[in-house]
């Protein structure tokens, strides 16, 4: 039987890391088979050296079609050779963001359109899609604040870096999306405590896991 595909996304600083943590204990707990953890952009070693690319805020004169296509580049190597051979071998595959993440900040917030970033996600993907996507939503500026001030020795990276107003896009396309696709998304008020958006996202997904 085919693994369980399990992507969390949200805005820059909303706790997918850390949420992400929690929940492979739980999920490990709960269903044998192996669970394998990733995360984007990266994933393998080639995307994991676009991601350095895509990231240092050395390349903040990075054109917005260009960004989009080395996510989907990326991606692309990540889906052949760790998240498509993983589910086939049926384990689960946990994402810290997938294809959703870039329709949001490529094609909404950057505004290349929602519609063209889908289209090279395809290419690239395949037509592999979530099971599940657990969303979680906080206001743009709370977010950017954790990562600020809670994490004062980790460096904002060159998307991190955009105005609240490139965040704020981000969060309104994510809702788009949730519209979209209600059945996808788990949708989880992450301005809660850490323990509490753990708690609230693993009473909705438990029942949900593949059995
Ligand atoms: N529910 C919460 N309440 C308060 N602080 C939180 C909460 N969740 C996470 N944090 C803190 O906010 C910071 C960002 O959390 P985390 O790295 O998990 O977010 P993220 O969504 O993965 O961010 P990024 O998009 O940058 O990867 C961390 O310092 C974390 O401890
Ligand atoms: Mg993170």
């Amino acid at each position: 039987m085919k693994g369980m595909f399990i992507t969390v996304e949200g805005p820059d600083g909303a706790g997918k890391t850390n949420l992400i943590k929690r929940l492979v204990k739980a999920i490990e707990a709960e269903d044998t088979r192996p669970l394998v953890v990733t995360r984007e952009p990266g994933g393998s070693q080639i995307a994991e050296e676009i991601r350095e690319i895509l990231l240092t805020p050395r390349h903040m004169n990075m054109d917005p079609r260009t960004e989009a296509l080395l996510l989907a580049a990326g991606r692309r190597q990540h889906v052949v050779e760790k998240i498509r051979p993983a589910l086939e071998r049926g384990d689960n595959v946990l994402s810290d963001r997938f294809v959703d993440s870039s329709i949001v900040y490529q094609g909404q917030a950057r505004g290349i359109g929602i519609d063209v970033v889908k289209e090279i996600n395809s290419f690239a993907v395949e037509g592999l899609k979530p099971d599940l996507t657990i969303y979680l939503d906080v206001d743009a500026e709370v977010g950017l604040n954790r990562i600020k001030h809670k994490d004062s020795n980790r460096s904002q990276d060159r998307l991190e870096l955009e105005k609240v107003a490139f965040h704020d896009e981000v969060r309104k396309g994510y809702h788009t999306l949730i519209e979209e696709e209600p059945e996808r998304f788990v949708v989880i008020d992450a301005s809660q405590s850490e323990e509490d958006v753990f708690q609230e996202t693993w009473r909705r997904v438990k029942d949900r896991l593949i059995k």
